[in-house]
């Protein structure tokens, strides 16, 4: 029998190559840690930055040059033009599978503009495009026959063909599933790693509780290159929540709310007019709280270094109001919890981990490639998960959900046009024997606040190279902690997640370290 595709990860770049992997005829077997619908995707506000006609030279070229500029120097200008090329394709399949953008009235999409974008080029659905998206997705995904979505399953590693040979490629992975925790071996044609990233390393974080860089660590462990782990995008306006950091979309600013820190907001009272006047962003960019995401949360955060403040101020009391809730429900109804109304009280808002930029290193297939560049038969990896070379030191905002839906397709087609089929006999089971039952979920816990406290204080936003150093001496010691329990225990979701994590954390740590120069989202003070 022919093995199925395991896809790991339910979000747009995981459902979206699971569904055209079993147009195509094959069948998918989607791995996700826990529902379906449990995704960053789901969390997405924003929206997708797309023109539609390929033919529109000069709006191509714009949004090809403002992904450009937004990954200072260090994009794949081919990448970026051929995602750009491919974007109404793409739409046109999201469409298809019953995804509802938000219409202009006049027969056309209303179209929005986030930090960094010269135009206004985003397709939306209010602002929950994520939870649009994911919810057709979901709906065509459930409804498919060549799918079966498996929840609760943790993906614990990437099985060999040939151990220890990487570029013998992959044939299986060990999962872990719900109930009584054996780990189990599932025969595979081809793997796409669709995990998302790893924001949960961080605290604040805008990530869901999945986000725990899986396939990143799998991937690394696997043999494959995992590069620009230093490029970790924060998104510059978040407000703390009881139940979750609430992101408060760049779209928002794009509608013209702007960023004052207590100064600013002052002055702005007093004088009345623009309050863009007055936004302390201006000293980074004449775009002001416009400017693309590395710059506009590095003025936050400089500011409240400064000021010792933890946050400054986002306003929109001089936006109209009914258009402001009727085009930000979502933000809106979260902001009720905290008696906060848009078009009248200013917002408290602080910076939050919010993207994983770098990844696994991919060719224009999706297909992952080893350290020396050569692509690991049946491994793909893509949405957050992937280095394309998209995205450069810097993601443009709404351009993660364009690049998802369009290597996505890729990877499927590669996978379509034809995979190793793979022996049975050469996949070896988990190894199980002698291990003990975890005892201490405390400790886990612990290394788990450990990991997050040391990489918000020290490798955030601003580095140096001191603090850099010293996180390194942290993970580097609980990387060595954790790494003996899993070689005693029987993994749990918990420590599966933390082996993951605490690799990652290192595995970031050592990329900025090595760095030597400013760039993007890479900021090390002692560089200036
Ligand atoms: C936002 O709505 O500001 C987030 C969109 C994105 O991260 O691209």
């Amino acid at each position: 029998m022919e093995a199925p595709v395991a896809v790991v990860g339910s979000g747009i770049a995981g459902l979206f190559c699971a569904l055209h992997l079993a147009e195509g005829g094959h069948d998918v077997l989607v791995l996700t840690k826990r529902n379906i619908e449990d995704s960053s995707t789901n969390w997405a506000q924003g929206g997708i930055a797309a023109i539609l006609d390929r033919t529109a030279g000069e709006a191509i070229e714009a949004h090809v040059q403002d992904t450009l500029d937004a990954g200072d120097g260090a994009c794949n200008e081919d990448v970026v033009r051929s995602v750009v090329l491919e974007a109404g394709a793409r739409i046109t399949d999201l469409l298809e599978l019953g995804v509802r953008f938000q219409e202009d009235g006049a027969g056309g999409w209303h179209l929005v503009q986030e930090g960094g974008h010269s135009a206004r080029r985003i397709l939306h659905a209010k602002d929950a495009t994520g939870r649009e998206i994911e919810r057709a997705l979901v709906a065509a995904t459930e409804a498919h026959p060549r799918i079966t979505v498996e929840s609760d399953a943790v993906v614990i590693d990437l099985i060999r063909r040939d151990h220890p040979h990487p570029e013998r490629g992959v044939v299986g992975l060990w999962v872990q599933g719900e109930g009584d925790g054996k780990v189990r071996t599932v025969r595979t044609a081809a793997v796409v790693l669709a995990t998302g990233g790893a924001g949960r390393l961080w605290e604040p974080t805008t990530n869901p509780p999945v986000s725990t860089g899986d396939g990143l660590a799998m991937a690394h462990r696997f043999g494959a290159a995992v590069r620009d782990l230093a490029f970790v995008q924060f998104h510059p306006t978040t407000v703390a929540h009881p139940q979750r950091t609430l992101l408060i979309t760049e779209a928002l600013r794009g509608e013209g709310a702007v960023l004052l820190d207590d100064e600013g907001l002052a002055a702005w009272k007093e004088e009345g007019g623009d309050p863009a006047r007055f936004s302390f962003t201006l000293n980074a960019s004449p775009l002001g709280s416009l400017a693309t995401r590395d710059i506009v949360a590095r003025a936050i955060d400089a500011r409240l270094k400064k000021t010792g403040q933890t946050h400054v101020w986002l306003v929109t009391s001089h936006l109209d109001a009914d258009t402001l809730q009727e085009r930000f429900p979502y933000v809106q109804s979260m902001l009720n919890d905290l008696g906060l109304t848009l078009g009248e009280d200013p917002l408290p808002v602080q910076p939050a981990a919010h993207y994983t930029v770098g990844g696994v290193q991919v060719d224009g297939h999706g297909r992952a490639l080893s350290t020396e560049g050569k692509v690991l038969p049946g491994l793909f990896a893509v949405g957050e998960v992937a280095s394309t070379g998209m995205h450069g030191a810097n993601r443009l905002a709404s351009n993660s959900l364009l690049e998802a839906v369009v290597f996505a397709k890729r990877a499927a087609d590669a996978i379509l046009a034809g995979v190793d089929p793979v022996a049975a006999t050469d996949i070896p089971a988990w190894r199980s024997d002698g291990l003990s039952l975890l005892e201490e979920h405390g400790a886990l816990a612990h290394d788990l606040q450990t990991l997050r406290s040391t990489m918000g204080r020290e490798v955030g936003i601003q580095r140096s190279h001191r603090r850099l150093a010293r996180a390194k001496r942290r993970l580097d010691l609980l990387e060595h902690e954790v790494e003996a329990t899993w070689r005693r225990c029987k993994p749990t979701r918990d420590l599966v997640e933390l082996r993951n994590m605490v690799l990652v954390g290192r595995l970031v740590v050592d990329d900025a370290l090595a760095r030597t120069e400013n760039r993007g989202l890479h900021y090390n003070a002692d560089l200036v």
